[in-house]
């Protein structure tokens, strides 16, 4: 089995990097963010206990060594067999798996806490809700879904989407979307933070950014619900 983006192995970030350029900032500056909000999140959801986590099509897994010291045990899976190759030779310690057709190869509630970033507006409209039946089969009750996005109302997200070779094929979904999605499920406690709205690194535009979450101004979005 290949994959679309079996031909991104080596070049991910490089691809990436072009299609931000215009903005001025570092790929890495969009994966801290995430890490930083994911930490809150949790922390919200699980207090001081560490979940364990599913990263459902995590690609060359590019977020999981900033995932180190959040979670407790980290998994990754990706219909990419490139992709998961390199996730699993530069981290080791975690788990990855080839996902094969649309059934992630784990037990039910095997995870606190299943995530997926970035990958929903690659899915074809009619399957994401089968994807979706999977994260929250894999999550144990009470643990936590949650679903990372573009913000399809930002017009600079917009154009790094359109200057993005792999995101030919993207079909963006915006929060009240992937919400509904989620309540479609039967997910409770279902919410969104939109976040990336400051391009700098301060510690004041994260607290700004929590306070303001509700607006959709960000470059992205998280959604998740508990299960
Ligand atoms: C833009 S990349 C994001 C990778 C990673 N989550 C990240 O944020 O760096 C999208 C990923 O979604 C994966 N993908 C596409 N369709 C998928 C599906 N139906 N289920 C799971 N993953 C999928 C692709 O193989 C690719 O690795």
């Amino acid at each position: 089995m290949t994959s679309a983006f079996d031909a991104y192995r080596t070049s991910y970030e490089s691809v990436v990097e072009e299609s931000i350029a215009f903005s001025g900032l570092e790929h890495g500056f969009f994966l801290d963010a995430k890490a930083d909000l994911l930490a809150d999140v949790f922390e919200r959801h699980f207090g001081t206990r560490r979940p364990n986590l599913l990263d459902v099509g995590c690609g060359v897994g590019l977020l999981h060594r900033r995932l180190i010291g959040i979670v407790s045990e980290m998994a990754g899976t990706d219909p990419s067999p490139e992709s998961v190759a390199r996730a699993e030779s530069e981290n080791p310690s975690n788990l990855y798996r080839l996902q094969q057709g649309g059934t992630l190869s784990f037990g039910d509630r095997t995870f606190d806490a299943t995530l997926a970033v970035c990958v929903f507006h690659h899915v074809p409209v009619a399957e994401r809700s089968g994807l979706l039946v999977e994260m929250r089969r894999v999550t144990r009750p009470g643990g936590l879904v949650t679903i990372i996005e573009h913000n399809p109302w930002n017009p600079l997200t917009r154009l790094a989407v359109s200057r993005c070779p792999f995101d030919h094929d993207a079909v963006l979904l915006g929060a009240r979307e992937t919400r509904t999605l989620l309540a479609q499920q039967g997910l409770r406690d279902i919410s969104s933070r939109h976040f990336l709205a400051f391009p700098f690194r301060r510690p004041w535009v994260r607290s700004v950014e929590k306070v303001f979450g509700q607006v959709p101004l960000g470059a992205q979005f998280l959604t998740c619900g508990t299960a």
